[in-house]
C-alpha cells in the first residue's frame, strides 16, 4: 500500500507513526506534513484544500488509501472529489463525503440528526438575522450560562458560554447581524447548559460497521485548572477513568449505535471516525457535538493505545469488512502534554529553535506546529509538540511526560502543568 496523510499536525504525525509500523505500507507520504512526519515519511508541499495538487500527487505516486486528517477538505467534500472523478475513483478515501461532514460542518444539521434518531442531547433552538427577537425571546426562557453556538466551522472558536442575560443577547446580534464568525454565524443553535464531566468517545465505522476506540479527554483551555481562552487542546489522558464498564455500555447502546444506524437510515454514506464530543450528566452521557474525524491531542493518546495493525483497519473500512477486524487495545494509560508558543491561543511568535528532542527517551514526540529549517527544527505554529507517554496508571504517564519536558526547550515555551487534575 500507498498511504498519503493529509495535514500538519500532531494527529497526523500520529498517524504517520503509527502507519510506519505497518509491514502492510511501502511508502507514506504526507501533505504538507511538519518536521516530525519529514522524519519518517516523505512530506508533499501540498495544501489540505488543494483537491487538483492532491490528485496530482495521488496519480504520480500511486496511492491506495488517503486518510483526511482535518475537518475542512472533508466539509469541503475530498471525498465526493475522489468519487466523481475516474482517475482516482477507486482510491481509498478514510473520511466521510461531504453529506454525512455536515454533522461537523453544522451544528444545526448535527442537532436535527440527533433529534432523528433519539440521540441523547442539550434541547435547543436554532436563529437567523430574520428572527434574532425570536432569539432574545428563547434566552428569555433559559437558566444561565446561555450556550450560544455558531452553526458552521469557526476554528474552535464558534462556541459562547455566558452568565448574563443581555450579555448573552448582545453576543447573538453580533452573530448574526454583525457577522461575528462571518457565515460561519449566519445561524446560530442556542442549546441548554449541561452541567457535568465531558469526554471524547472515538468510533471507526466502514458504513455498514463500527468498532470503538479508547476514550479520551482533552484539556481545552490555555490555563490551569481549565481557565482562560479555549485551544485546540493542551493536553489529553486515555482512558477516561470515570467512563466505567457501565457507562462505556451506554455511550454504546443510547449513542453510538443509533449514530451509526441513523447515518444508515439517512442514506448517509460514512467511512471514516466519528469523534463523539459527549457530557456525563449525572450518570447518563449527552452528546455536545459531533466531529468527523479524530481529534488533536486525543489522537496522540488514542492511536499509541492501539495494538491492531491500523493499516489493516482502514483496509477493511475502505473493503467494508471492518466486522471482521479485531480491535486490541493496550491496557496502559496514555497521557499528552501540549507545548505551545507563548502568546498562543492569541498572537504568538514562530521560527523558535526547538532543542533537546533526541535526549528524550522515556515518551514519544510528536511533532505539530514545527519544521525544519536549515538542518533546525523551528517553531511553526501555535501547538508545537506533544509530548506522549504511557504508564500503569495516568499519573505514572503524565509524570512521564512532565519529567521529559525539562529536557525540551525553545524561547516562549508554554504547557499546562495539570494534564489530569480533575480525575
Ligand atoms: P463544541 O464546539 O460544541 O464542542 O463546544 C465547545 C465546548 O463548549 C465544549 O467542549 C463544552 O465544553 C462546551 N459546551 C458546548 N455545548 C455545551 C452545553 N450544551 N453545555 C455545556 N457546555 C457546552
Ligand atoms: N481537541 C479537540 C478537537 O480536535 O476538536
Amino acid at each position: 500500500m500507498n498511504i498519503l496523510v493529509l495535514g500538519s499536525g500532531g494527529r497526523e504525525h500520529t498517524f504517520a507513526w503509527k502507519i510506519a509500523q505497518s509491514n502492510r505500507c511501502k511508502s507514506l507520504f504526507v501533505a504538507p506534513g511538519n518536521s516530525g512526519t519529514e522524519a519518517i515519511a516523505t512530506n508533499l508541499n501540498i495544501g489540505v484544500t488543494d483537491f487538483e495538487a492532491i490528485k496530482s500527487a495521488v496519480l504520480e505516486h500511486q496511492i491506495d488509501i488517503v486518510i483526511v486528517g482535518p475537518e475542512d477538505p472533508l466539509v469541503q467534500g475530498i471525498h465526493d472529489f475522489f468519487l466523481q472523478d475516474d482517475a482516482i475513483k477507486n482510491v481509498a478515501v478514510i473520511g466521510p463525503q461531504q453529506a454525512a461532514a455536515e454533522l461537523e460542518g453544522s451544528k444545526e444539521f448535527a442537532k436535527e440528526f440527533m433529534m432523528r434518531h433519539n440521540i441523547p442531547t442539550a434541547a435547543y433552538e436554532s436563529f437567523t438575522k430574520e428572527n434574532v427577537e425570536d432569539g432574545y425571546a428563547f434566552l428569555e426562557t433559559l437558566q444561565p450560562p446561555y450556550v450560544l453556538k455558531a452553526d458552521g466551522l469557526a476554528a474552535g472558536k464558534g462556541v459562547l458560554i455566558l452568565n448574563d442575560l443581555d450579555e448573552a443577547k448582545a453576543e447573538l446580534k453580533s452573530m448574526l447581524v454583525d457577522a461575528k464568525f462571518g457565515d460561519a454565524s449566519t445561524k446560530v443553535v442556542i442549546e441548554e447548559f449541561l452541567d457535568g464531566i465531558e469526554l471524547s468517545c472515538f468510533v471507526l465505522t466502514d458504513g455498514k460497521d463500527y468498532k470503538v476506540l479508547p476514550t479520551a479527554k482533552d484539556y481545552k483551555r490555555i490555563g490551569e485548572g481549565d481557565t482562560g481562552l479555549n485551544t485546540g487542546g493542551m493536553g489529553a489522558v486515555s482512558p477516561v477513568p470515570f467512563a466505567t464498564k457501565e457507562f462505556l455500555d451506554k455511550i454504546e447502546n443510547q449513542v453510538v449505535k443509533p449514530t451509526v444506524d441513523g447515518l444508515k437510515k439517512d442514506n448517509l454514506p460514512y467511512v471514516g471516525f466519528i469523534f463523539i464530543g459527549l457530557i456525563k450528566v449525572g450518570d447518563d452521557p449527552k452528546v455536545i457535538e459531533y466531529n468527523v474525524r479524530m481529534g488533536d491531542p486525543e489522537t496522540e493518546v488514542v492511536l499509541p493505545r492501539l495494538k491492531t495493525d491500523l493499516v489493516e483497519v482502514f483496509e477493511a473500512m475502505a473493503n467494508q469488512t471492518l466486522s471482521e477486524v479485531e480491535i486490541v487495545i493496550d491496557d496502559r494509560a496514555a497521557t499528552t502534554v501540549m507545548l505551545v508558543s507563548g502568546g498562543y491561543p492569541e498572537a504568538y511568535e514562530k521560527g523558535k529553535e526547538i532543542t533537546g528532542v533526541d535526549n528524550i527517551t522515556d515518551s514519544i514526540v510528536f511533532h505539530a506546529g514545527a519544521i525544519s529549517k536549515e538542518g533546525k527544527t523551528v517553531t511553526s505554529g501555535g501547538r508545537v509538540m506533544a509530548i506522549t507517554s504511557y504508564g500503569n496508571t495516568y499519573n505514572e504517564a503524565i509524570k512521564k511526560s512532565y519529567q521529559s519536558i525539562e529536557k525540551l526547550h525553545f524561547n516562549k515555551m508554554y504547557y499546562r502543568k495539570d494534564i489530569g487534575f480533575d480525575l
